[in-house]
């Protein structure tokens, strides 16, 4: 497995359009797919003013982010990825989808790629299991927003190569991120410890306890955290934490896993999160509760 020079990431959503983004401004040639035109041309315009605030905050050169913006290429089209050395996948927190999409990609790379998931929880062991290649299947779960978070989350599936695990951590180095690796059970490290906790704010509010402004004040300045963790889920995307904790519930068999009704009710009702306008709090009315870290 030689450097790491052209990237292929599937899924222009949040994550998937910082993660290209990051490619694209350490050097990397990129292509940004998604099946979605309204989500590629959202990704473009999100992208390029976010290397413009870069640029502006003086942490990039005009012409490196000129350059950067040059790299990346977006696209519809599988057959595109042929060539690249490395592919990140951020598309649903579905296994389902996520397994045909790996079906797909094994028979479409070239056979030295490595295939990565940005998965919050799913098997990685199991997404590699749909592959040929499955000492080349990895999880690479970077945090939200990529271009501004400092952890990059690495899983080794149950036959992840030592070189894999290398590459991707060289390539997570590059980015400038700091390094975690988890073994491959639900959640892994950092969301086995955040999705129950933001569950339970569901909980708290579900039962009465307490007001969403009062349970975030209380948790930001009680314990320190930048955001509260409802303003949190709604950051994150009410359908990614309610899948996530399908997937604790599922892979741990522990009935404290279940996701909290007021979670579910909320999908249900299409409320998810800043990303819709509204979750649990109603952004269209200018609500302010904590501004999200800044998406350089
Ligand atoms: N949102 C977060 O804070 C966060 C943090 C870390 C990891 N993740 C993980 O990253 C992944 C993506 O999350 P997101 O928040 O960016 O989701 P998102 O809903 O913002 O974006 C997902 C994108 O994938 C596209 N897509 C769906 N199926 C596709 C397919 N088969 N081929 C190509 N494109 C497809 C959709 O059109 C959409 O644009 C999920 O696995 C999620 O668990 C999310």
């Amino acid at each position: 497995m030689g450097e790491t020079k052209s990237l292929g990431v599937v899924g222009s959503g949040q994550m998937g359009s910082g993660i290209a983004q990051l490619g694209a401004m350490h050097g990397l040639h990129v292509w940004l797919l998604d099946t979605d035109p309204a989500a590629l041309s959202r990704a473009s315009k999100s992208i390029s003013s976010s290397v413009q605030r870069f640029v502006s905050k003086g942490l990039l050169s005009q012409a490196a982010g000129t350059d950067a913006l040059r790299r990346l290429k977006y696209t519809s089209d599988l057959e595109e990825l042929r060539s690249a050395d490395f592919i990140v996948e951020a598309i649903a927190e579905s296994e389902d989808v996520k397994k045909k999409l790996f079906l797909e990609l094994d028979k479409i790379t070239k056979s030295s790629a490595i295939l990565a998931s940005n998965t919050s929880s799913i098997s990685i062991t199991r997404l590699a299991s749909a592959t040929s290649r499955p000492s080349q299947v990895i999880g690479m779960h970077f945090m939200n927003p990529p271009p501004i978070m400092k952890l990059v989350e690495i899983v080794r599936g149950a036959d992840t190569s030592d070189e894999t695990y290398n590459a991707t951590k060289a390539l997570a180095e590059r980015f400038g991120k700091i390094v975690v690796c988890s073994q491959d059970f639900s959640g892994f490290i950092v969301n086995r410890i955040l999705m129950p906790m933001i569950n339970e704010a569901f909980h708290t509010l579900y039962t009465g306890v307490a007001t969403k402004e009062d349970i975030d004040t209380g948790m930001k300045l009680g314990t320190n955290h930048p955001m509260g963790p409802l303003e949190l889920a709604d950051f994150i995307g009410l359908d990614v934490c309610l899948s996530i904790m399908k997937v604790l519930h599922t892979g741990l068999g522990d009935s404290k896993y279940a996701p909290c009704p007021l979670l579910v009710q909320y999908v249900d009702a299409d409320r998810l999160g800043r990303k819709r306008g509204i979750g649990v709090y109603d952004y269209r009315k200018q609500h302010e509760p904590t501004k999200p870290s800044p998406r350089l």
